[in-house]
Formats: C-alpha cells, sequence, structure tokens
C-alpha cells in the first residue's frame, strides 16, 4: 500500500505538480511574447551566439594612433564638408556622397560605382568601419584617413591629382583647415595637375617641383584624409531588428511585436550559426572577422581579366606611403601591428575580399565585390554550391602550379526551406 502511493506520488502526483509549475511560470511569459512554439526558445548557448551579433556587444572604439586628429570635433566638422563637396572632383560633379549616399548606407545600389569613369568593384557601406582593420574589399589601406585619400586622386572616381586636391581645399574650405591644422600651406608656386601616382603629365609635374614643395602637398593631402576620417568616426552602425529581438529576450521587459522573430528567422539564425557556419566569417556585432577570404564568388562579366583581390596588394602595402608605418602617420612604429605582423602568402589571398558586414543587407542588394548577385536567395544558392572559379587558372604571377581548393566554403546541401530561413534570417539584420 505504502509502496503503491509512493508510486503515485513519483509517477502521477509529481509530474502533474511540475508541469502545472511550468505551465504557471513559463508559458504565460512565452505565450504573450508571440505565437510562436518552443521552436522560439533560445538555449543558453543560443542566447551567448544571437548576443555576440548584436551591437550590444560591440567594443568601446579605440583610439586611431595614427591620425592625431581623429577626436577632434572641429575635424570631424571639416571632414563632413569635405565629404559632400562636388568641387573635389574633376568635372565637379562627383562627392564621395555621389557613390557613399547618407539616405542608403553609404552605398549606390550600384553593381560597378560610377564616378568619372565606371569602376571595377562595387561601392562599400561605411558606417561602423571605424572598427575595421583594413579597408578597401582587398584592404590595401590600414587606416580611414589613409584609405580617403585614394579615391581623391583616382582617375576613375574624383580624378584630380593630390597637388590640385589640396589647392582647392585651400581655397574652399581655407578657413576650416587652417583652425584644425594650424598655419595654410602657401600653394603659390605649386604645380598644377601633379600627382606622384598618375602616370604622364601629372608625374612629370610631380617630378619637376622641388622636394619642399611635394612634402608640404603631402602633408596637407595627408591632414585632408585625416578630417575625413574624424567624420567618418561618427557614422554609427544602425540598430536592427535582431539586436531589437535579443535585447528584449536578455531583458524581461515586453518585445514589441515588431521586435519578435518568426520561427523562420529563428530557424535561419539557427542554420546561420549552426549547419551553415555563416558565423566562421560573419561574425561579431558587425558580422564581419575583418579578414579576407576566398569564397569562390564569380568573375563579373562586366570587368576584364581576373581581380585577384587581396593577393595583389600585400606587397605594395609595405610601400603605401600613408601606411601607418610612414611618414605622415601620428602613430609610434610599434603601435602599427596589424601592418607590422600581416601575412603576405599571396597563394593564400588569391580571389580573397574582405568579409563585408551583413548590417541592413536586405536593403542594399546587389551584392558582393562587383555586385555579382541581384538578390540575396541568389547568394544563398551560391554558398550552397560553393563552386570554384579559381580552378585551372595559373596563379597571380602567370604559373601553372597545382593548386587545392581556393573557395574556403564546402556545398552545404540545404534543402529549398533552409534556404528561405536563412534569407528570412538575412532580411533580420
Ligand atoms: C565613384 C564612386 C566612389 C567615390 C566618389 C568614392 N568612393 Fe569610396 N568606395 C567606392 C568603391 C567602389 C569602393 C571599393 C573599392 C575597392 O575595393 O577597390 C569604396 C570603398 C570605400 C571605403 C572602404 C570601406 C571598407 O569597408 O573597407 C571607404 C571608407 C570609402 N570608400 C570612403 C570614401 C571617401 C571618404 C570618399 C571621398 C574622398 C570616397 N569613398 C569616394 C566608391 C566610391
Ligand atoms: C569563409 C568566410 C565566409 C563564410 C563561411 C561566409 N561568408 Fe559571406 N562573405 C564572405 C566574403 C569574403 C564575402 C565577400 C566576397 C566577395 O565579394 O567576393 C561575403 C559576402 C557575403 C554577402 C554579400 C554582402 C555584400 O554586401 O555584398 C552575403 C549576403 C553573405 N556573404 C552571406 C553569407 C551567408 C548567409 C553565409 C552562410 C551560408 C556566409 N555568408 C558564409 C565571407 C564568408
Amino acid at each position: 500500500m505504502l509502496a503503491k502511493s509512493r508510486t503515485l506520488i513519483t509517477n502521477v502526483l509529481l509530474p502533474a505538480l511540475i508541469l502545472a509549475a511550468v505551465t504557471a511560470i513559463v508559458l504565460p511569459r512565452y505565450a504573450a511574447r508571440a505565437s510562436n512554439d518552443d521552436a522560439s526558445l533560445l538555449t543558453p548557448d543560443e542566447m551567448e551566439m544571437a548576443k555576440s551579433l548584436t551591437l550590444a556587444s560591440l567594443p568601446s572604439l579605440s583610439p586611431d594612433p595614427s591620425n592625431r586628429f581623429a577626436e577632434n570635433a572641429a575635424a570631424a566638422e571639416l571632414g563632413r564638408e569635405l565629404f559632400f563637396d562636388t568641387r573635389l572632383s574633376a568635372n565637379a560633379q562627383i562627392a564621395c556622397a555621389t557613390c557613399h549616399q547618407p539616405g542608403a548606407q553609404f552605398q549606390d545600389g550600384l553593381p560597378l560605382a560610377e564616378g568619372i569613369d565606371r569602376n571595377f568593384r562595387r561601392t562599400m557601406p561605411i558606417a561602423g568601419t571605424q572598427w575595421g582593420a583594413w579597408f578597401f574589399w582587398d584592404g590595401r589601406k590600414d587606416s580611414q584617413w589613409s584609405q580617403a585619400l585614394g579615391p581623391l586622386e583616382n582617375p576613375i572616381e574624383h580624378g584630380l591629382t593630390r597637388a590640385d586636391v589640396v589647392k582647392r581645399v585651400v581655397t574652399h574650405h581655407g578657413e576650416a583647415y587652417e583652425k584644425v591644422f594650424g598655419e595654410l600651406p602657401d600653394v603659390r608656386g605649386w604645380p598644377n595637375n601633379a600627382s606622384p601616382v598618375i602616370a604622364g603629365k601629372p608625374l612629370e609635374n610631380w617630378q619637376a617641383a622641388a622636394q619642399t614643395v611635394r612634402d608640404a602637398i603631402d602633408r596637407a593631402f595627408a591632414n585632408i584624409g585625416k578630417a575625413i576620417a574624424a567624420f567618418e568616426r561618427t557614422l554609427m552602425p544602425e540598430e536592427n531588428r535582431f539586436d531589437r529581438f535579443v535585447a528584449a529576450r536578455l531583458s524581461d521587459s515586453q518585445p514589441s511585436p515588431e521586435a519578435e522573430l518568426d520561427n523562420d528567422e529563428l530557424a535561419g539564425f539557427r542554420l546561420f550559426v549552426g549547419k551553415a557556419g555563416c558565423n566562421h566569417c560573419h561574425s561579431g556585432p558587425r558580422l564581419t572577422d575583418d579578414f579576407f577570404h576566398n569564397t569562390g564568388v564569380p568573375f563579373s562579366p562586366d570587368v576584364q581579366g581576373v581581380d585577384w583581390g587581396r593577393a595583389a596588394v600585400v606587397e605594395w602595402l609595405a610601400n603605401d606611403e600613408f601606411s601607418c608605418l610612414g611618414p605622415h602617420s601620428d602613430a609610434p612604429a610599434d603601435t602599427c601591428r596589424e601592418l607590422r605582423f600581416m601575412s603576405k602568402d599571396q597563394a593564400v589571398f588569391e580571389g580573397a575580399f574582405k568579409t563585408p558586414t551583413l548590417r541592413g543587407v536586405a536593403e542594399r542588394p546587389p551584392y558582393m565585390h562587383a555586385g555579382q548577385f541581384a538578390t540575396l536567395e541568389e547568394v544563398v544558392d551560391h554558398y550552397d554550391e560553393a563552386p570554384d572559379p579559381f580552378s585551372g587558372l595559373p596563379d597571380i604571377n602567370g604559373q601553372i602550379v597545382p593548386h587545392g581548393r581556393h573557395n574556403e566554403t564546402i556545398p552545404l546541401g540545404l534543402d529549398v526551406r533552409e534556404k528561405a530561413r536563412l534569407v528570412a534570417f538575412l532580411k533580420t539584420l
């Protein structure tokens, strides 16, 4: 009898009590959240992983020792003016903001950028790049200020020369420049149309100028980059629906229905950090590892030749006069760790491009370094198939060498529903 009642207690009453308690305590909490079933509950591990992808995990911004004006408000204001000024271009129609449009996540929605001429790569979004280490799709610049100098004297972008950029800034922004950097350069006697990086007349004019003049041009040119970088440091990544969802789950507050994720979006998140392994590269609060990978993206039919990505610039970077180790950097050499310890292994970086952020990705097609894919569905199909367009090509030095697989990703074996779920998750970002 005693044994029997004990069985009754353990087998029937106790489970019933536990069930009642669970129903009373747990269910109302989640029932109120959404019509989701249990799939909406994240395990502690999943919660940790989810949090790592949100703005709550963004570390405070470290200083840029190579730019002593990085936090200077007057420099940022000057930088903002320069960013929007079309006078800093050969045809007076191109500003940074022509391609990096504030209303469109600081990009332009084109497969290939259009400046003075058509570019061979797609415009990149800018917000949040102040946390990055390398700039451009191939990372050929190691600071925001040094990056900003490139387009100004690129014949297919702003199309000016170094001397002319500085002269125009002195003419149109002299007062603001002086307020930040002190004395204005005395441009009387400076050559027009002079640049060390543009072959032909600009290079001849540059070489004909006195060393003191060239140094003064370079110094002012670097300052212009530093002001633009100070402005770019104020462009923050925007909060997305996934941030709000995770924040609400972590607090006990009632999430707004808009912040809730549905079951497909949640399943997509699980694929992203699980079976599909997207977070191996798209990790952290900006959803990028700030590194370079070959992901087998096909060559663009609108671009001639092979774009070798990172492999083509690793040697060049060491000689960039505007790098962290160059004469215009404000950093002590021992703080330039990224540059000093970077890998220069060309074979590793053939066809490797910088992992882009996925924040706001659904609102800015097309995708990849030359806009090769029009939709997120095409992107996910691509990862599912994992082709290797570099297979069988001679290497970057024209050698035919036996190669392993270039594409770092492997076929995923996703079914139609899983692909749709991954896309659903990407849209929450
Ligand atoms: C004609 C369009 C165009 C103009 C004008 C332009 N850019 Fe860009 N921007 C691009 C393209 C294309 C890329 C990628 C180029 C590459 O990888 O070779 C890029 C890359 C960048 C990046 C790198 C982002 C990252 O994640 O690495 C930054 C920052 C940037 N541009 C800032 C600027 C600034 C500042 C100016 C003005 C001085 C400017 N851009 C002018 C098209 C443009
Ligand atoms: C091995 C590292 C790596 C993995 C794994 C990876 N990505 Fe990427 N992702 C990249 C790189 C690098 C690019 C840019 C490639 C290029 O332009 O050539 C990219 C580009 C993208 C883009 C285009 C973004 C833009 O602005 O153009 C999307 C979307 C994307 N990845 C989603 C995913 C998804 C979803 C997964 C998982 C199925 C995934 N990635 C897995 C490295 C990776």
